[in-house]
């Protein structure tokens, strides 16, 4: 009966424990709605045609209704109001009081992705899993604009606001994936920002949630045995020198010194040269990533015009890799470490 319903009605699928109280009221509402306008219309077609003025002459009579009448005409809709205000209410306080033994899980909502945190394990990105079953309390907030955390699934939505956390609770009742949306315009992406609730049974939660710890303890060695053996900067050059070698750069530009098609890579960085045109230029970042996108522009003197370009072959933490790269090669006697200046 209440699949029929879904269907004629075009709602989702009811996958929480809300789904149905949500449509049974929204069911009501719309029931309600459509039996009262048709009876307002009715009864107004109706009067048009009944009490029409048949004569010139003909005045409409003057009515005074008895005070019961009027009591009634006034006391019927209030009445049908407040039960129509004490239904909605149930659901209002069912909707936004969490159960006290709901899983926490942090919701951040960014242009233009869902992040999600667990207290106490791991954390995804537009994936949110959670067990079936459960009370799961949702703390949202936003690290930019509003957003809006929508499951239609389930019936919740609650708004994303920068600066504060919004609540919102659900129990998922069958495993399955669900889908989640923005529904707060938020930029330029906003229709793309979507993720999905994975509702896993009770064993399944249990084997994923193990699995999470562990790959997150052996993420965060790995996170420290990074850090102690090279810092950021170090292993960003080291990827410079990964992706000169593999696009070419050892072919013209040596790092030993010794000049060959191209100026030695060995002190490049700092270096005063003189161009063809006369003038002289410090080869800082933005001249050597200036010399990799149009390399004619600035040719040093002494060299031939012969490198191409590699604008559209490298991506931009490539060019800042190599850049990073050719860094490390600096002689000592350079004079813009100011480092001798103390
Ligand atoms: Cu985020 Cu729309």
């Amino acid at each position: 009966m209440n699949e029929l319903l879904n269907n004629i009605l075009f709602l989702p699928e009811q996958a929480s424990t809300f789904a149905e109280r949500v449509d049974s009221l929204h069911i009501f509402v719309v029931t309600v709605t459509m039996l009262s306008s048709f009876a307002v219309g009715t009864a107004a077609l109706y009067f048009f045609f009944r009490y029409r003025r048949r004569t010139a002459e003909q005045m409409t009579e003057y009515v005074v209704p008895s005070v019961k009448t009027e009591f009634l005409f006034v006391s019927l809709p209030l009445i049908f109001f407040l039960t129509w205000f004490v239904i909605g209410f149930r659901d209002f306080v069912f909707v936004t009081t969490p159960p006290k033994d709901a899983m926490d899980v942090y919701v951040m909502g960014k242009q233009w992705m869902w992040k999600f945190s667990y207290p106490e394990g791991p954390n995804g990105v537009n994936v949110l899993h959670v067990p079936a079953n459960r009370p799961v309390r949702l703390l949202i907030t936003s690290r930019d604009v509003i957003h809006s955390f929508f499951v239609p699934a389930f019936r919740i939505k609650m708004d994303a606001v920068p600066g504060r956390y919004t609540q919102t609770w659900f129990e998922a009742t069958k495993p399955g994936t669900y889908q989640i949306l923005c529904t707060e315009y938020c930029g330029l992406s906003h229709s793309k920002m979507l993720g999905e609730v994975v509702v896993l049974s009770p064993e399944e939660w249990d084997a994923w949630l193990k699995e999470q710890r562990r790959g997150d303890l052996a993420n965060r060695q790995d996170a420290l045995a990074d850090l102690s053996l090279a810092p950021p900067p170090a292993r960003m050059a080291e990827q410079g020198q990964k992706v000169a070698a593999e696009v070419g750069c050892f072919k013209c530009h040596t790092v030993n010194g010794e000049p060959h098609i191209g100026p030695t890579f060995l002190g490049m960085y700092g270096r005063q040269e003189t161009l063809q045109d006369g003038n002289d230029i410090i080869a800082d970042e933005a001249y050597i990533t200036q010399s990799m996108m149009d390399p004619g522009a600035h040719l040093v003197s002494g060299y031939p015009n012969a490198m191409p370009t590699f604008q559209g072959k490298l991506t931009g933490p490539q060019t800042a890799a190599i850049v990073e790269y050719i860094k490390t090669l600096r002689t000592p006697d350079i004079r813009t470490t100011g480092a001798s200046q103390g």
